[in-house]
């Protein structure tokens, strides 16, 4: 039975990868904080462990206390908080952290894949609309972005290491947070823009992403890296419309000028990371990135390495979800 370990196992994207990996007869080794809730989690059929992810020290004391795993995903990452310099520490410092302490206890998984975003390479052009390529210099325009680039400029700096790195685009399914916020907003007959332009999007459904990244770890390839699309191109205007129609709502459209959503996210971050410590989704940092016009790329890669397709269309992944979302009383 081969052994993965899976940090931030608990997360949206994570608790898939768990039950893709369940699906595959792995071990499955969930990493998890202490404080983290993993209630969720299918507690009988894995191994949680609690790897300091902050001290080197700590995590070669838990790799030299385990076997050799085969592989590891480490999915673990911040993508929003009200102090900046945590996006460096967390998924920069952590990420480092882990590499060396499985270096220097020479227990090397036959295949580490780093979960990353597109984020790392920032929008595209937004006249050309060309999708973003692995080739491309990448301009990353959030915090979170720079921590991701800074992170794989560390990982493939190092040669004998088996990574492959995967950047994510838009990522929508059951138990996810973001979007969901769309979804509600579209119940209550809301849809909302920033700005009258057009915005271009990739988007890939959860259960999508988490074949993907299983597939690419039992592939011979490693060293290189891929964006992680559905291989489609959507409109934001798209997107809502498929929820619109699996909720059958009607809405009223609402057009914000991008200055006063600006302003109105600085004033809701300041006050809410400042009266309660906790940073609202839709946050200065984020309100950079969903403010942009081309966030297309290109996964061409995933086909010729992995032969990768989608089982999933935007109508039957927004489906799924809404019926979780249903499910469990969100919606
Ligand atoms: N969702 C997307 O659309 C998307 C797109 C591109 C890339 N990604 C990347 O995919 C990965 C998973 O994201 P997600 O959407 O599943 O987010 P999520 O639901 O917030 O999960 C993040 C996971 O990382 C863990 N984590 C956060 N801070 C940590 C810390 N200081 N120490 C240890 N663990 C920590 C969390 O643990 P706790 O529960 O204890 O906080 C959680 O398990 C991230 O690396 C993210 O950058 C996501």
């Amino acid at each position: 039975m081969k052994k993965i370990l899976i940090t931030g196992a608990n997360g949206f994207v994570g608790s898939h990868l768990v039950v893709e990996a369940l699906n595959r007869n792995y071990k499955v080794f969930a990493s998890v904080r202490k404080t983290s809730n993993f209630s969720h989690l299918p507690l009988d059929k894995i191994q949680l462990v609690h790897p300091d992810l902050s001290d080197k020290n700590k995590l070669k004391e838990f790799f030299d206390s385990n076997e050799t795993f085969d592989y590891i995903i480490h999915n673990a990452g911040v993508t929003k908080t009200c102090k900046k310099e945590v996006f460096d520490t967390v998924n920069y410092q952590y990420t480092k952290n882990l590499i060396e302490a499985l270096r220097e206890t020479g227990k090397i998984p036959q295949k580490y894949i780093q979960i990353s975003s597109l984020a790392a390479y920032g929008p595209g052009d937004p006249i050309s609309l060309k999708p973003v390529k692995d080739t491309d210099a990448p301009q990353p325009i959030s915090l979170y972005g720079e921590s991701k680039l800074k992170t794989e400029k560390y990982i493939k700096s190092i040669k004998d290491f088996p990574y492959l790195i995967f950047r994510p685009t838009g990522v929508y399914g059951p138990r996810e947070q973001d979007f969901y916020i769309m979804f509600k907003s579209i119940k209550k007959g809301l849809e909302t823009y920033i700005g009258t332009k057009k915005q271009y999007i990739s988007l890939i459904y959860v259960k999508d992403l988490s074949r993907l990244l299983m597939d690419a770890l039992e592939s011979e390839v490693v060293h290189k890296s891929y964006f992680a699309s559905d291989l489609h191109t959507y409109t934001a205007e798209e997107f809502n419309n498929r929820i619109k129609k699996a909720l059958n709502a009607k809405t009223v459209q609402l057009v914000f000028p991008a200055k006063m959503v600006k302003y109105l996210t600085w004033l809701n971050e300041k006050l809410s990371c400042k009266l309660f410590g906790k940073i609202p989704t839709l946050n200065t940092e984020k309100f950079k990135e969903i403010s942009q016009q081309n966030w297309l790329c290109d996964s061409s890669g995933l086909v010729y390495d992995f032969n990768f397709t989608p089982e999933y269309s935007l109508e039957e992944g927004i489906e799924e979800t809404l019926n979780w979302y249903k499910e469990n009383n969100l919606i």
